[in-house]
């Protein structure tokens, strides 16, 4: 699946996975932003990204644990996911996050 990446730079970053969890992808590929600090297991929030609103059907919304941890986020949203959370599949081609700060 493609996703495209959008940093606080406003650097548009396209990236190809085909397994795995998106945190995984990006911290591999040092997209700015993406710390990955708890290794993907929901405990951090240092993975936070805001789907893009034509998205969230596709990538879907965070689970009750993931809202807990976005509760640690100031700026959290409607939109906002824990990429570690979000598996790789087909069904995200095409996807555009963005990264927050
Ligand atoms: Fe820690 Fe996603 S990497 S919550």
């Amino acid at each position: 699946a493609n996703i495209t990446f959008i940093t606080s730079d406003n650097e548009k970053i396209i990236l190809e996975g085909d397994s795995g969890n998106v945190m995984q992808l990006a911290v591999n590929n040092s997209v700015n932003g993406i710390d990955g600090d708890c290794g993907g297991v929901c405990s951090c929030a240092t993975c936070h990204v805001f789907v893009a609103e034509k998205d969230i059907d596709k990538v879907g919304k965070a689970s009750s644990i993931e809202v807990d941890m976005l509760e640690l986020a100031d700026d959290a949203n409607e939109f906002s996911r824990l990429c570690c959370q979000i598996e790789i599949t087909e069904a995200i081609d095409g996807v555009e996050l963005t990264v927050a700060k």
